[in-house]
């Protein structure tokens, strides 16, 4: 199978005559579906130019903290965007700098600052890597956490052969895919998310619709897609990109087209999500032609829509893992717990409405995660990317 990484990844290159080996290093996260953001030292370019790495990432390359009059590169925002760094080639004085807190460049200010897992591969000639020094500061960065790939042994810059070849791009991506990705019981699963509100036409104008913007079914799409799942997003309309590759993104409208495409995909996917805040009704007869104001009232007669997540809980296929949300605002946990055994759920999802900062529309929710025959687990306001990985890391322990 084809391995995926989708992944925001932090590459600092150093100034090593394996810099060279960037550009193919940045090439195979690229063609894995990483987004790379290549941070070089100074000394860097002697060894590979910005340009190349800025044409394959396909993104500029940044050097300094302040480049040009005035424009600061945020090393805070750079870090806090990342998932993992990578600092390959790691030279022995960056190495050095970075075991002593030194922060005068900006790929030092973004291992300063980074909050996300940093990895390391060293490259340096065969007596350098040896000397007491070097080791030390690698221990140093050892106990901090930092993870060291590498180096390979064999023939050197110098003539030399031993320790201190850099590892060749393959095995660096090949050791990021199996600690970030590889270990997840999602990898290589089928998974659907629906997303987003439906929309039921009144007349060829107007339509009824719900505040739903889709923000946490992307969310649930793209972390799965980054657990090296194949995504099935069936969504709502809505503004949102879904940012994965491996998303695989059909745009429906009405409840009916929800329903068409959801059941589709449902029987042959391992995880489903219904995040979908799908219709519960639509106009019985919808106007052909646009309805003119008159000035008498106007009723609409509605019918109920198919109830999607019902359908699938009397078709799950067995140990599939079929998820619901619910947004309830009376007697909440009673209402979603009815909701998990009537329609054959194994964990249902409760919003909140009530919180400052959850529900419709913004970037963070607070949701309550219900299984069959567990106690609830009430979740702190977070980021949606963060509920998605909550949310995730428990179907996980479903599969
Ligand atoms: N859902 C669905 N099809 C519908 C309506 C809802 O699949 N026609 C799914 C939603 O995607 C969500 C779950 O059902 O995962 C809960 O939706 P909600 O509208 O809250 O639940 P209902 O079962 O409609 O319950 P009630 O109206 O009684 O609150």
């Amino acid at each position: 199978m084809e391995r995926r990484f989708e992944r925001k990844v932090l590459l600092g290159v150093s100034g090593s005559i394996a810099a060279f080996k960037a550009a193919a290093l940045v090439r195979d996260l690229v063609k894995a579906g990483a987004e790379v953001q290549v941070v070089m030292t100074r000394s860097a370019h002697d060894f590979v130019t910005p340009l190349t790495l800025a044409t394959l990432s396909g993104r500029p390359v940044l050097t300094d903290l302040i480049s040009g009059e005035g424009t600061w590169n945020d090393h805070v925002h750079l870090a806090r965007w990342a998932d993992v760094m990578v600092i390959a080639p790691l030279s022995a004085n960056t190495l050095s700098k970075l075991a002593h807190g030194q922060c005068d460049n900006l790929l030092l200010a973004c291992y300063l600052s980074a909050t996300c897992p940093v990895y390391v591969a060293p490259a340096m000639d065969l007596e350098m890597f040896r000397d007491a020094s070097t080791r030390s500061n690698l221990e140093t960065l050892k106990v901090r956490g930092v993870r060291q790939i590498g180096p390979d042994s064999g023939e050197l810059a110098s003539g030399l052969s031993g320790e201190g070849r850099m590892s060749e791009p393959e095995t660096i991506v090949a050791r990021l895919h199996a600690d970030l990705v590889g270990n997840s019981k999602l990898n290589g699963k089928r998974i659907l998310v629906s997303a987003s509100g439906t929309q039921e036409a009144i007349d060829p104008v107007r339509y009824i619709g719900n505040r739903s913007s889709g923000k946490m079914g992307f969310a649930l799409a793209e972390e799965a897609a980054m657990r090296g799942a194949s995504v099935e997003l069936v969504t709502g309309p809505t503004n949102v990109v879904a940012r994965a590759v491996a998303v695989n993104r059909t745009d429906v409208v009405s409840a009916a087209q929800m329903a068409e495409a959801c059941k589709l995909k449902a029987t042959t996917s391992d995880v489903v999500i219904m995040s979908a805040a799908v219709a519960d009704y639509r106009p019985a007869n919808p106007a052909t032609s646009k309805i003119k104001k008159k000035d008498s009232a106007l009723s609409i007669a509605l019918e109920p829509t198919e109830d999607i997540l019902a359908w699938m809980g009397a078709h799950k296929p067995s140990g599939q893992v079929l998820v619901g949300f619910a947004l309830e605002t009376d007697d909440a946990m009673n209402h979603a717990q009815g909701k998990l055994e009537r329609k054959n759920l194994d964990l249902i999802v409760l919003n909140s409405l009530q919180d400052a900062g959850a529900g419709f529309g913004h970037d963070t929710n607070k949701v309550t995660l219900i299984g069959k025959g567990t106690k609830a687990e009430a979740l702190p306001l977070l980021s949606k990317a963060e509920v998605a990985r909550a949310i995730l890391d428990r179907i996980e322990t479903l599969l």
